[in-house]
């Protein structure tokens, strides 16, 4: 007679209730394994039967099938190793029983019997919930990423004894408590900014719309700095905001193991050599850097310098706002919400337009490199402002830069005017908004129309470009009073939008 313990696998960020069955037949000594079971499940074999026998018990001497139920369904991950352990027990009666049905058992062994942790456990206790368990039975040092799911109580357990104990009715196990881990870029500050008003400008505007941002300047001149501050004016984040968070890089195995629920937003900054599955997702299902900035921020530093294919890839999920992976392993579905902040230098040297410095390329160079810096990524992105070398004025000056939480407080403001006007939509921010739409919320008096007008006709600007203008001038208007679309948000706006033809 097969015993069954529950558990879970991972299907991107989503949980899966898996079955493990166990059946003890009187055969000859061998463990089997079936049911999809990946490559690091079918080494638990090894793993198991050291951690009983380390716990004080015995591995049955007699033949040992698991299957992984539904068995049509890939399972990943060295999460199985606790309800393989448990059922096996449990099917040899070497421990009781009553409390195996109500419990859902997670947990990777180590071959001395201690639970060590498993990546995605706050997904895997959403999932779990969502399915109706009431309990967890998780590894210490994860435990607490799972504490901040309300209706599941989430035990926490240091080693199979533990388990074991508890199982048997001759200890507890501990409940998780939820905390909270916060990373060092909320330590920076836009206050260390000197100068760059123009830029600082940008990103407040980029903060309070959502939008994208591209900076271009030559070297030393902050940009780097400014977006690495991002992050700090952005409103701060909602719990369900960083429960998403806490779950995607769990998954991803990047949260610090024994610590809880991310309190900062990310700011992901990957090095231009990347590939287009790097920033996607690759062929293990795993979320790719648009996806680990998902409620924060994606900077590309260098954008000239980056592999054109991985950044057409980017079209998408700036679009969506998700990414959908097909691959052989299966299908996985990340959510990919993020403020795209790219930086760049003007030319291969960096100087060109420089007051001072003389720049060393030649017109045909230069003309080359800015074609890098154009296609449809660029034409997406709604803030291009050029940063000026920051002038020795600015930066020997006492007096440090307006504070980030004061520009947070606008950043707040502006948000609240688009809560207000999108609550009846799907739309969160300005920078989301299309076709009609756009009209409709910007609101243009009739001289901001004629201004509209007449800086299309002038430019020649492109129907993408007419709607990213109108949408930044929306934003503008919010940073102001909220009201209907000026000329003169326009007007602003359309510098943004300029920079790079001028
Ligand atoms: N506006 C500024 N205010 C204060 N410090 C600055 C400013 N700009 C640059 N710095 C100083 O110079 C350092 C380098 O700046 P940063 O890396 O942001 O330049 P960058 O524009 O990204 O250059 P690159 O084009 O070479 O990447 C910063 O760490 C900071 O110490
Ligand atoms: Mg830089």
């Amino acid at each position: 007679m097969a015993h069954i313990v529950h558990s879970m696998t991972l299907a991107g960020i989503e949980g899966m209730p898996v079955s493990v069955e166990v059946d003890l037949p009187r055969r000859l000594p061998a463990t089997i394994i079936v049911g999809l079971p990946g490559s690091a499940i079918r080494e638990s074999t090894h793993r198991v039967r050291s951690a009983i026998s380390a716990s004080g018990k015995s591995y049955p001497k007699r033949r040992v099938v698991v299957n992984l139920a539904p068995a049509n369904l890939p399972k990943v991950g060295t999460s199985f190793d606790l309800p393989i352990a448990v059922g096996i027990l449990f099917a040899d009666g070497q421990v009781a029983g009553e409390k195996i049905p109500n419990t859902i058992f997670m947990g990777e062994l180590s071959l001395d019997g201690k639970l060590r942790p498993i990546d995605g456990a706050i997904a895997l206790a959403i999932a779990a919930s969502e399915f109706g368990a009431k309990r967890i039975v998780l590894p210490a040092e994860c435990a607490s990423e799972a504490a901040v799911i309300e209706d599941i109580e989430v035990l926490s357990a240091e080693n199979l004894i533990d388990v074991i104990n508890w199982l048997d009715g001759d200890g507890e196990l501990p409940t998780a408590t939820l905390q909270t881990n916060s990373t060092p870029s909320s330590k920076l500050d836009l206050s260390e900014v000197r100068g760059q008003h123009r830029a600082r400008r940008a990103l407040e505007i980029a903060a309070a719309g959502g939008h994208n941002l591209l900076m271009i300047g030559s070297p030393g001149c902050g940009k780097t700095m400014l977006a690495a501050r991002m992050p700090t004016i952005l409103p701060m984040l909602t719990p369900e905001e960083a429960i998403e968070i806490t779950r995607i890089h769990s998954v991803a195995g990047i949260l610090p193991h024994g610590r809880g629920l991310t309190e900062s937003r990310p700011f992901r900054s990957p090095h231009h050599s990347i590939s287009a599955a790097g920033l996607i997702g690759n062929a293990h299902l795993k979320p790719g850097e648009v996806s680990l900035a998902h409620n924060g921020v994606l900077f590309l530093d260098e954008l000239a310098e980056f592999n054109r294919r991985a950044i057409e890839v980017l079209r998408g999920p700036l679009e969506h706002r998700e990414v959908h992976l097909t691959r052989a392993q299966g299908t996985a579905r990340y959510p990919a919400s993020f403020s795209l902040v790219a930086a760049a230098n003007p030319c291969p040297c960096g100087y060109s337009g420089h007051p001072t410095h003389p720049c060393m390329c030649t017109p045909a160079k230069v003309d080359r490199y800015r074609q890098r810096l154009s296609g449809p990524l660029v034409d997406r992105i709604d803030l291009q402002v050029w940063v000026q070398p920051i002038g020795a004025n600015d930066l020997v000056q006492e007096q440090s830069g307006e504070a980030s939480s004061n520009v947070r407080l606008r950043v707040n403001k502006a948000r609240e005017y688009q809560r207000t006007r999108f609550q009846e939509t799907d739309t969160v921010c300005n920078a989301e908004l299309q076709g009609d739409a756009i009209r409709e919320a910007a609101d243009p008096t009739p001289e901001a129309l004629d201004l509209l007008r007449r800086t299309l006709d002038t430019h020649g600007l492109s129907g993408r470009a007419w709607a990213r203008l109108l949408k930044v001038a929306r934003t503008i208007s919010d940073l102001d009073k909220g009201g209907p679309v000026q000329a003169e948000h326009i007007l602003e706006a359309s510098a943004y939008r300029l920079e790079m033809a001028s």
